[in-house]
């Protein structure tokens, strides 16, 4: 075939292509596995933050990440309608998406602040133990804030009702303005506030504007400036996963408990 026809440039043209997403395709298969165990060492990352457990700036290699993780963190799989452990379940490899997307391990949701459409039937928590005993507790948190779906953890304290820590590890608003729900400064405003009110219904919510001290303002956080839809979506995450159709049941019985459970 001459070099310069029309068939020869296509054909070379195909022949590159053809190489090259052969390249690209082998390079995303190789480097999945890679990629998963990324993200599940950057999600023990977050859990270790958000419990308290490491130093601000600290660097962790990936093996100091997972001995520190299961050295202080007990994953715990709960029927959410009871609070009660579900034994039946593998904690260490329950998929919490995956139960919230199947029909059979999953119920559709009523209308709810965080705009979940389906609550699992059961769900992941993390115990944060220290010398044998119980430091507090991990929930996975997840709603709509204004251009996407945020997901992450909030953390309480053994008694049930004061806060440790919040985090996100993933979400789609803008940086600067929704975004800013992963600024630390943002979320040194959270350890210390309360979650529920005497009726045990949860009351904590982001304000419009500035929250006064945890000691005068405990059920309010700062509202992120120029985010209020995204701000929104953070009490209606925190509402809905603390709440009755959420953890709640668990929580009341953590909090009966005094936080031996
Ligand atoms: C490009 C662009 C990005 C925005 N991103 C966000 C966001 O991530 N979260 C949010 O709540 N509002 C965001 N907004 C603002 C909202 O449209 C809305 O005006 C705002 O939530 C109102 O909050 P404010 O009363 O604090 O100004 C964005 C607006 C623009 C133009």
């Amino acid at each position: 075939m001459p070099q310069h026809s029309t068939a020869y440039t296509i054909g070379f043209a195909a022949a590159v292509c053809g190489v090259c997403s052969l390249f690209v395709a082998g390079s995303a298969v190789a480097l999945k596995p890679r990629q998963l165990d990324n993200k599940a060492i950057d999600r023990q990352l977050k859990v270790l933050a958000v419990a308290g457990l490491m130093e601000g700036g600290e660097d962790l290699s990936k093996e100091q990440v997972r001995e520190r993780y299961d050295q202080y963190i007990q994953p715990v799989v709960v029927d959410l309608k009871t609070g009660a452990p579900a034994s039946d379940v593998d904690a260490k490899s329950f998929d919490q998406q995956e139960a919230m997307a199947n029909p059979a391990s999953s119920a559709k949701a009523p209308e709810n602040p965080a705009k979940v459409q389906r609550i699992p039937n059961k769900g992941v928590l993390f115990k944060i133990v220290k010398d044998g005993k119980l430091d507090g507790v991990i929930f996975p948190v997840q709603g709509k804030g204004l251009w996407s779906t945020m997901y992450g953890y909030l953390a309480l304290e053994a008694d049930g009702n004061t806060v440790k820590g919040i985090t996100f590890y993933e979400h789609g608003e803008t940086p600067g303005l929704g975004g800013e729900i992963e600024n630390p400064l943002w979320q040194s405003l959270w350890p210390g506030r309360q979650i529920y009110d005497r009726e045990g219904v949860p009351k904590l919510q982001v304000v419009k504007g500035q929250a006064g001290s945890v000691a005068d303002d405990p059920y309010a956080i700062d509202g992120l400036s120029g985010a209020t839809l995204t701000s929104r979506g953070v009490t209606g995450l925190v509402q809905f996963w603390l709440g009755e159709n959420g953890y709640g049941p668990y929580v009341e019985r953590l909090r009966a408990e005094k936080g031996e459970i």
